[in-house]
């Protein structure tokens, strides 16, 4: 085989208390990648693009993308010396906190993997995946590689080794999502997490992990209002949501509209709200609208319910 296309689903992280611990994926938005070897010796990537949204811009240089990331690391270990084609299908809006580095990663690992006939399973591929979020986040971080790459809900342990516990979701668990339509800075996840505070009290420690444990208990019992009910976080959200404008007039308006939780997407700026079955998705949909558009910022609103992993 000397191409391989593999698609990955965008995902959302944190899901409020769950710092880098959990991943969800999502079916709404996709990354398609094409591998393509060509024998030789020069180890070459060569990155091309073939969609992106309008006015948003991947990096095509091989220390700032994330897909170059992941086949440098992979040719390494596996004294692999070929020239290396990556085509990206931009499905994923980049710098939202929707997963989109994590997709193309993800899409490239399990190409790569299928192309050279590695063998490595899913669960080892999510370790290369990640990888890639050094180019947005400066550090490899694993929630939305391994949802993405594993589908459905996942915990991410990682010490004292890396392991990925997956659930399967709640049939009536859908999201309503909210894109603002604001400028990012580059390196997005990076600067969202130099923002956040080195130390939290105890107290909200303790809320956390109690609020942390109820949203595993939700996805364990297929709970939807149970989720919901954890989705509530008292470290990281009350730091970044400064970097969202409208967020807490946003949040309002949703849960009045009959959100059950809202809270940022992974780095954000995007927002996420949970809801049990899609009834008042259209009017939590217009409240989103609404309250981004009271601080003048317009956004873009999707209905969606939990994804699967990568696929071919
Ligand atoms: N857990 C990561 C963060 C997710 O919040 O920085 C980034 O998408």
């Amino acid at each position: 085989m000397d191409s391989c296309k593999a698609i990955a689903p965008s995902s959302t992280a944190n899901l409020g208390p769950g710092f880098d611990i959990f991943g969800l994926a999502l079916d709404l938005f996709y990354d398609e990648i094409r591998i393509t070897k060509n024998r030789s010796q020069n180890r070459r990537i060569t990155i091309s693009t073939i969609k992106q949204e309008e006015g948003i811009k991947i990096p095509s240089d091989n220390e700032n993308n994330s897909t170059a990331l992941v086949v440098q690391k992979m040719m390494e270990d596996f004294k692999i010396n070929d020239n290396i084609d990556i085509e990206i299908n931009k499905g994923v809006p980049p710098g939202y906190g929707l997963g989109s580095s994590a997709a193309s990663s993800v899409a490239t690992a399990y190409a790569f993997n299928q192309i050279y006939n590695l063998k490595i399973d899913l669960y080892e591929l999510i370790n290369y995946a990640a990888e890639g979020e050094r180019a947005s986040a400066g550090i490899k971080h694993y929630d939305n590689v391994a949802s993405s790459m594993l589908g459905g809900f996942i915990i991410v342990r990682m010490l004292p080794r890396l392991e990925f516990i997956k659930f399967e979701p709640p049939e009536d668990l859908y999201f309503v999502i909210g894109i603002p339509k604001i400028i990012v800075p580059k390196k997005k996840t990076e600067a969202a997490r130099g923002i956040l505070p080195l130390n939290a009290p105890l107290e909200n420690i303790i809320t956390n992990i109690s609020n942390a444990s109820t949203i595993v208990a939700g996805f364990a019992y297929k709970d939807v209002e149970m989720i919901a009910k954890g989705i509530d976080d008292k470290i990281v959200e009350p730091a970044r949501k400064k970097m969202i404008p409208g967020f807490d007039k946003v949040k309002e308006k949703a849960m009045n509209a009959g959100a059950l939780a809202l809270t940022i997407s992974g780095a954000g700026p995007s927002i996420i709200s949970i809801l049990k079955t899609d009834s008042h998705s259209n009017s939590i949909m217009e409240a989103i609208k609404e309250g981004f558009a009271e601080s003048k910022i317009e956004s873009k609103v999707y209905l969606c319910k939990p994804g699967n992993g990568v696929k071919n």
